[in-house]
């Protein structure tokens, strides 16, 4: 154990752990720094374990002492963790340790974020606070002892005591290391209370500095939604006497799920009608529901090592969506899942930081909280929901709670629930954990004697370390359409299984339309020429809304792709399509306001790469721009009509249908001033009462270049609110024009406020520059030092965040050969940076390919 350097570990190397653990007690002395942790633990050996060899995890902490059964002892301790000889039955283990919160820039651990202490232990962050088996399967019941000055003073569980400078927790549920949390600080609570179905009552907090009180409400409101739901969707009832939410000002990820105390990253909670927009409230609620959802899923069953991490993200993302969907329309929500996964996950499933959703190695976990591992992940758990259909998966999801509770469970346990509940092989459906990369289905069909004939082609192309693939099971969701839009075949769910195999329909009075994955029943990417009527026909009848708004892009992205190769003008059809669209009242505003969005520039670089041409983010960006100007013009009328009719008065409500009217005129707001110069824009940003309202018209102002004085208004009046000037910085670089947006973003970093330390102020700048596309990937490759330069800086502080934000070079293939050259050069100034993390090396080691 003196080995620091990177090390490859492998699923098929799992070993169980050689000694358990029954209970920790752990005793917190906290200074900023010099925090003293004592700890008290009691193991026993493992009676399947392979080994007899004790090993604790322990990194950065100095050890004052250590005992065993009493006796003082001197472990052999390397750089990583300690070893040490221990008796062949139970015994206590006892230690000391010295470790400094305010050193500790990477945020894992124990840490402070403006002088309140707080810990984020997932994946490996436990380590860092104390020797420890510092892994998943190893689960324990853990009491906790805090003494500090601090007011408040929290950790998992139900409090057993306090005290003038002390507090105890005990967590009666045995959990692994990763869910410990404790935090400390100047903290006032918004309160709440849940009563549970069987009548128990939960007291609930969110705790947040003083100014940060008026901001708490909705997170409130949205934690006792989700125990509602997950009591009447999963039978899942809270297990604790309190629930503990934490706001962090410093935090790498959104949230974390640290039993019976999350600790949140503030802009993932932290929201009024005044600072927070329509989406901040959507993803807030989706973001304490899912936490919430982990008490079951992640936490009561929990993942025997890091490679099953899907088990629990996977299933609490699909669980988080489900609950969206009811909370506020299921067809808006599985657009917008479908955007983000193309957006997010397509690109790493076809590039080189293509896994499997379960991954077979790593060298940092942290690497691997990815759009595979999270939204894949639930994408393939709607497929099994989809195949086995919904009272099996309600059955399945029975058994699964009741036979692996209180254990760390793997993905072989999880499929196996569903095998022994519903007699399905899953063989092969495992597949989808095990192979990376997107499938592509090709369809063709044909008509004779009133029989349609679907026929389709699977493929998946290799992806780095597989180069062969078998075919995927995939529910493939299909409805036909007659002559007059009229269902002639209802959705009906196709099982491909094959590399190739075709579909019957019999007894067809003529050739129906086929409308192929409906409700994107599988995330792969659907290959069929539909000619432009054909998609229209689709906008305006399909009774799927999925896939009507899917023929809207199609024929978008169709008339866009022509501008882009060959200097099409817009085109006429999509307009007059969109047009009828958007004037349909029986279609929700918020529907509408879908249509109304154009595939990104990120898309059509993927569409066409995928057709084999190579993009230039340029011609995108102006084509772009030219279709959103016709559109403009096109629609001007219907525009402003629509503009006026959604118009709310009253007070601010953030609910799904105030939000979707909202977003139709927002919409609207944005062709119309293109149309229309900046006068709509600038009256709404000079009246608007809530954020949503106020943003939109500033970056409508923007999008036109007439936001100069609007920006500066809007910087003297939230000066003081970090979660506002973030969208403050972020909305400069992402609508900066492609030839500025270096220039901006590198001004930025010099504002006063540009605080690079603070990962949320640091993504909002730097980190918004790879969402410019063309800003990003200019052609002498500025963008991406500037970006190389800045992860350099960033990495020797917090090597988590800095390794995340490489994945803005992981479409490297897609680019011309100039630009890949460039992208090449920044990688190899990265890679070769002294003293490069072990997080930030893998991530560029397999960029580089
Ligand atoms: N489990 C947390 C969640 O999904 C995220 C933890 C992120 N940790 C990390 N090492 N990236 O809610
Ligand atoms: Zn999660």
């Amino acid at each position: 154990m003196n080995d620091a350097s990177p090390q490859t570990i492998y699923l098929k190397d799992y070993t169980p752990p050689a000694y358990l653990v029954e209970t920790v007690e752990l005793t917190f002395r906290l200074a900023p720094a010099a925090t003293r942790v004592v700890s008290r633990i009691s193991f026993r050996p493992n009676p399947d374990a392979t080994t007899k060899d004790f090993v604790l995890h322990g990194s950065d902490m100095s050890l004052l002492w250590a005992k065993i059964d009493g006796a003082e002892i001197t472990p052999s301790i390397s750089a990583t963790g300690l070893t040490c000889e221990v008796p062949n039955a139970p015994f206590i283990w006892e230690a000391e340790v010295e470790i400094a919160p305010d050193a500790n820039t990477a945020l894992e651990g124990l840490y402070m974020s403006n002088g309140m202490y707080c810990t984020q232990c997932e994946a490996e962050g436990f380590r860092r606070i104390t020797y420890y088996p510092d892994r998943p399967d190893v689960m324990a019941v853990f009491t906790v002892r805090i003494e500090s000055d601090l007011p408040v003073l929290l950790s998992n569980g139900n409090p057993t005591g306090s005290g003038e400078g002390w507090a105890e927790w005990h967590d009666p549920w045995p959990k692994p290391a990763y869910l410990f949390a404790l935090v400390a600080g100047d903290l006032i609570a918004h309160t709440g209370s849940f009563t549970t179905q069987s009548g128990r009552d939960v007291a609930l907090n969110i705790w947040v500095r003083e100014d940060d009180i008026g901001k708490c409400a909705f997170g409130m409101d949205a934690l006792k939604k989700s125990m509602r739901w997950d009591e009447e969707v999963y039978g899942r009832e809270y297990d604790l006497d309190i629930f503990n939410i934490v706001a962090v000002d410093d935090f790498n990820a959104g949230a974390m799920e640290n039993k019976g105390l999350n600790i949140f990253n503030s802009s993932a909670v932290l929201a009024s009608p005044e600072t927070a927009t329509d989406s901040d409230f959507e993803r807030i609620e989706a973001i304490i529901a899912h936490e919430y959802f982990h008490n079951w899923t992640g936490n009561r069953i929990t993942c025997r090592d890091w490679f099953q991490l899907c088990l629990k993200e996977g299933l609490t993302v699909f669980r988080d969506q489900q609950f969206t969907g009811d909370m506020r329309g299921h067809a808006v929500k599985r657009i917008v899942d479908a955007i983000d996964l193309r957006a997010f996950q397509f690109p790493e499933d076809n590039g080189t930081l293509s896994h499997p959703v379960r991954p077979e190695s790593f060298v940092e976990i942290n690497n691997f909280y990815t759009a595979t591992v999270y939204e894949k992940g639930a994408e393939v758990i709607g497929m099994l929901k989809r195949l086995v259909g919904d009272a099996a998966y309600q059955s399945a999801l029975d058994l699964y709670f009741d036979r692996h509770d209180g254990e760390a469970a793997t993905i072989e346990d999880w499929l196996a629930v569903f095998e022994d509940s519903t007699g399905r092989d899953l063989a092969q459906f495992k597949r989808w954990y095990q192979q990376a990369g997107t499938p592509r289905i090709t369809v063709t069909d044909s008509f004779v004697d009133g029989t349609y004939t679907l026929h389709l082609a699977q493929e998946t192309p290799s992806t780095p370390g597989q180069s062969v693939k078998h075919p995927f099971v995939i529910p493939v969701a299909v409805g036909l359409l007659g002559q007059n839009g009229q269902e002639v075949v209802p959705t009906t769910v196709l099982e491909l299984t094959q590399a190739e195999q075709s579909f019957h329909f019999e007894g067809l009075s003529g050739r129906p339309l086929p409308s192929i994955l409906r409700g994107f029943s599988a995330p792969v990417i659907l290959k069929q020429s539909q000619t432009g009527a054909e998609q229209a026909f689709l906008l305006a009848h399909d009774t799927d809304p999925f896939n009507a708004w899917e023929a809207g892009q199609n024929l978008a992205r169709a008339g866009l792709t022509a501008m882009i190769l060959d200097d099409a003008k817009p085109d006429r059809a999509f307009l007059d399509a969109l047009r009828l669209a958007i004037a349909d009242e029986e279609k929700d505003p918020a529907y509408r306001a879908m249509l109304l969005a154009l595939p990104s520039q990120e898309n059509l670089a993927q569409a066409l790469f995928d057709a084999g041409h190579t993009p230039d983010p340029d011609r995108i960006y102006a084509s772009h721009k030219a279709l959103r100007e016709a559109i403009a013009n096109h629609c001007q009328a219907i525009l402003s009509r629509l503009y006026d009719e959604h118009q709310l008065t009253g007070p601010f409500s953030p609910d799904a249908s105030a939000a979707g009217k909202r977003a139709l005129t927002n919409a609207a707001l944005r062709y119309l001033s293109l149309s229309d110069g900046p006068s709509r824009a600038q009256a709404q940003f000079d009246t608007a009462d809530n954020m949503t309202q106020q943003l939109a018209a500033l970056s409508a102002l923007l999008s036109i270049d007439a936001g100069r004085d609007a920006l500066s208004a809007f910087e003297a009046h939230w000066s003081k609110d970090r979660l506002v000037m973030n969208k403050w910085f972020a909305l400069q670089v992402a609508s900066a024009e492609p030839e500025n947006a270096v220039a901006v973003t590198e001004a930025l970093t010099q504002h006063p406020a540009f605080n690079w330390k603070n990962p949320n102020r640091f993504r909002s700048v730097v980190g918004a520059l790879p969402r410019n596309q063309a800003g990003f990937h200019r052609a002498d490759g500025a963008g991406y030092r500037l970006l190389a330069d800045w992860l350099i800086r960033l990495d020797a502080m917090n090597p988590m965040v800095a390794a995340r934000m490489t994945t803005a070079f992981q479409t490297m293939s897609r680019w011309d050969a100039g630009r890949q050259a460039h992208m090449r050069d920044a990688l190899r100034q990265i890679a070769t940076a002294p003293g490069l993390s072990r997080d930030t090396a893998e991530m560029v080691d397999r960029l580089l390919g």
